[in-house]
């Protein structure tokens, strides 16, 4: 379907022909000035100039030609040469009326024909996930369903962090505390226990530990290190060490994630590439991309017209380590060779933005990628308290996801609770969806790029631009339409139709603009789009409802309107939740 301000243009446009004028000038917006028109058009002002004459008078004859459209209800000129125009109720009835029956509201599918992987999530293994992983989750499962939404193929890959030195911590911390243990006995060649010697609360408890010793204690960091060489380098029992640890960790974060509503299609990590990495590093020197400095391997990225330094990109230290690029550079060239995408888009905090430029331009000029391969990196800013510094707990630790999620969820109990005809089953199931909705629109709703302020109050309140206010909003029609049948209605056999309600035609006009708002929000590369959206689509409802009689409205033609009017607004809000990876209760 056509985007509603593009058929509104193509009117204007007709009109501007008509009247001998190029047809390029009736390009119409919405209208800055909404207490004189809905839309308005410029393109007198800017034919002027060609036409030699006002911009006035221009406008006169376009308006003229407007006077027995179907779109327009009024179309006047104004000085000094504006079109200013209202559409007419029935257009935009008749094209809710075609929304409602297309598939996805008729979106135009902008991303047809495209492979898209986005790199997600990225938790470390063995580490616990915390709030920064809890941004890449949030906003990458939007991108994707957004991508998805738009028509493209989209593969979302979590890229496990499983290869670097907290694996090497791990294992030399268990042969300290475990050393009778047959992983660590060089002439075992049984087969190894198919339990892990270790539950995910003792890896969670080791990690930090070890960590925390091998900064203090060089001879320990060492050692560390030494396993971190024998795992890489494929020794038995290390190997299966890893094997449990992977295993371990990757079923509680399969559980972190369900919590969250997030899914990959792949889960595929650091480790799976290493095996490629000596092939690219040959490659890489045999092209001449790659050379020596200072006994590291690199490859140089500057660019003449850089305005900062740029960095050359690592492939080797001087001691024949792969490094984070390396192993970037691996999956990078994995990936096209098993997926081909046309596109790439990493979905990582904004201090890595160098970095990725680096990896970047490092793909492109060993060609790795295709010219036309677009590689996006999408930098989020960082999840601040109130204080305005990074997000920790009351106890000034890193905020684990778990209770960070926890917490909102028991904000959101204690608030629903209060509702006493909710069983507390119910109430518990509804302050689970609740809280996510919170979490997940709290963030999304700003711009990606930014830093933003947690505040669990202003998130999980009813009222201003929340994922609780959005929901509400949801209850609040879904309870209209029960009544409704209660009532003997059938809503299925509703017809969205014309009013003469100023606030129903506000609300048409809003769910019209759905279309135009995935495109963007698509091109941008921008969940905040459809939070925008949502939230003025949600004004739009509310200011609906209190201005109007619906279930006590008389005339059963008008009622019968109104009903089908907020059932499909219900349909568009639905979609935009998914959109945004949350969903809405029954009641709350
Ligand atoms: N594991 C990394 C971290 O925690 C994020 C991975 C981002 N993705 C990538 N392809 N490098 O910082």
């Amino acid at each position: 379907m056509k985007k509603l301000l593009d058929l509104i243009s193509e009117e204007v446009k007709k009109a501007f022909a008509e009247a001998g004028y190029e047809e390029e000038l009736g390009r119409v917006t919405v209208s800055n000035r909404p207490d004189l028109c809905e839309y308005q058009c410029n393109g007198a002002m800017a034919g002027a100039k060609k036409y030699h004459k006002a911009p006035i008078v221009i406008a006169g004859e376009v308006a003229e030609k407007l006077k027995e459209s179907a779109v327009f209800s009024e179309a006047v000129s104004a000085a000094p040469g504006f079109l200013n125009l209202k559409v007419k109720e029935e257009f935009l009835a008749d094209y809710l009326k075609e929304m409602g029956e297309a598939s996805k509201f008729g979106v135009s599918e902008p991303g047809k024909g495209k492979k898209i992987i986005i790199d997600y999530g990225g938790p470390n293994v063995a580490k616990p996930l915390h709030v920064g992983h809890l941004r890449s989750a949030i906003i990458g499962e939007s991108i994707k369903r957004i991508c998805r939404y738009a028509g493209a193929e989209v593969i979302g890959d979590i890229h496990l962090g499983d290869w670097g030195l907290q694996m090497g911590l791990i294992i030399y911390e268990l042969s300290l505390r475990k050393p009778e243990l047959p992983y660590f006995d060089e002439e075992f060649d049984g087969e190894y226990p198919k339990e892990a010697p270790f539950t995910i609360s003792e890896l969670e408890e080791i990690y930090p530990m070890a960590s925390g010793k091998s900064k203090e204690d060089a001879a320990y960091k060492e050692k560390a290190m030494e396993a971190t060489f024998k795992l890489q380098n494929g020794v038995r029992g290390y190997r299966a060490l890893w094997d449990h640890i992977i295993q371990v960790s990757v079923e509680d974060l399969r559980k972190n994630y369900d919590r969250l509503n997030v899914e990959f299609d792949l889960w595929k990590g650091e480790s799976d590439v290493q095996g490629r990495i000596p092939g690219m590093v040959e490659y890489m020197k045999r092209e001449g991309y790659a050379h020596e400095s200072e006994g590291a391997l690199v490859v140089d990225v500057v660019k003449e017209d850089d305005t900062k330094e740029v960095p050359p990109c690592m492939i080797l230290k001087s001691d024949g380590a792969a490094l984070y690029n390396t192993t970037d550079l691996a999956t990078i060239e994995e990936r096209m060779e098993k997926i081909a995408p046309d596109e790439l888009i990493y979905v990582v905090d904004k201090r890595q933005e160098l970095y990725f430029e680096q990896v970047f331009r490092c793909a492109r000029k060993t060609k790795l990628v295709k010219p036309e391969t677009e590689l996006k990196f999408l930098g989020f800013g960082t999840m601040n308290g109130k204080d305005g510094k990074p997000f920790k707990t009351r106890e000034g630790g890193v905020m684990r996801l778990e209770y960070l999620l926890e917490e909102v969820y028991k904000e959101m109990l204690g608030k629903i609770s209060e509702n006493k005809e909710m069983s507390v089953e119910e109430a518990k199931k509804t302050a689970e969806i609740v809280a996510l909705s919170a979490v997940k629109y709290g963030d999304l709703s700003n711009q990606a790029s930014k830093d933003y302020i947690f505040d669990i109050q202003r998130f999980t309140s009813s009222e201003g631009n929340t994922g609780v206010y959005l929901l509400y909003t949801m209850v609040r029609i879904k309870s209209i339409l029960n009544k409704y049948r209660e009532q003997g209605g059938k809503t299925e056999k509703t017809q969205i139709a014309v009013t003469g309600n100023e606030s129903a035609k506000e609300l048409m006009k809003a769910v019209a603009g759905f279309g135009a708002m995935i495109e963007n929000a698509y091109l941008e590369t921008a969940p905040h789009k459809v939070c925008a959206y949502m939230y003025d689509l949600a004004n739009a409802l509310n200011h609906f409802y209190h201005e109007t009689k619906i279930l006590t409205q008389e005339n059963e033609a008008e009622k019968s309107a109104y009903i089908a009017l907020l059932a499909l607004t219900l349909r568009v809000m639905e979609e935009c939740i998914g959109l945004l990876g949350f969903s809405a209760p029954e009641r709350m």
